[in-house]
């Protein structure tokens, strides 16, 4: 059994369904853990150890978590680590929608990535796994499904932002399926 360290249930939703039972995972909340995981730090990497880290040494339990980022490179990687609060402190997902396009408003390279860090911490020693995925940012938002900036991203591949599909869909492409991807691929072999 493996915890999960967040309280963001759209990412625990996602993880279920990419692991389909295949590890039992168990979030903070399942797991009786109440906490608020700081995320002080520049980069997805520490991010993501900084909250493992975090949890193994309240639970001294294998644990994993995940930090993520939307990065456009027309705004030099913005809003990237700082994704979760770009418009301000722990801002409203809409807020950060409409403070990315009002920033992008005319521009032509709408090209942007999403980018998934996971840090797993099995037997105290910790190992990170990245999952990336390419695609182009919208003009307004399209779509009512998933989070964050779902409404305003196009996977290459697909016509269809993220918030137009179902979570299965999504899984085909998405940054998140391909970290855990290799999270699976490497638990399975040690
Ligand atoms: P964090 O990894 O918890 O710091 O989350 C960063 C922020 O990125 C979230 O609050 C969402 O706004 C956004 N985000 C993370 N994953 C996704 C995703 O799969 N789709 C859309 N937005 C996401």
């Amino acid at each position: 059994m493996l915890i999960f360290a967040t309280n963001n249930q759209n990412k625990v939703n996602e993880m279920n369904s990419i692991l389909n039972g295949l590890i039992e995972v168990k979030s903070l909340k399942e797991a009786g853990i109440e906490i608020e995981i700081p995320e002080p730090h520049n980069t997805l990497e520490e991010n993501a150890r900084e909250k493992s880290a975090t949890i193994f040494n309240i639970t001294n339990k294998n644990c994993f978590s995940e930090d993520t980022g939307l990065e456009i490179d027309a705004l030099n990687g913005e809003p990237g680590v700082k994704s979760a609060r770009y418009a301000e402190d722990e801002s409203a997902y809409k807020n950060n929608i409409e403070k990315v396009l009002n920033k992008m408003d005319g521009f032509q390279n709408r090209s942007a990535q999403f980018k998934t860090i996971i840090s797993l911490i099995l037997e105290e020693k910790e190992y990170q796994f990245e999952g990336i995925c390419k695609g182009q940012i919208t003009a307004s938002e399209i779509g009512t499904n998933g989070f964050g900036y779902d409404a305003i991203f196009i996977p290459e591949g697909s016509d269809k932002t993220f918030a137009e599909m179902s979570l299965d869909e999504k899984n085909k492409f998405s940054h998140r399926k391909k970290a855990v991807t290799q999270l699976i691929t490497f638990l399975m072999n040690i």
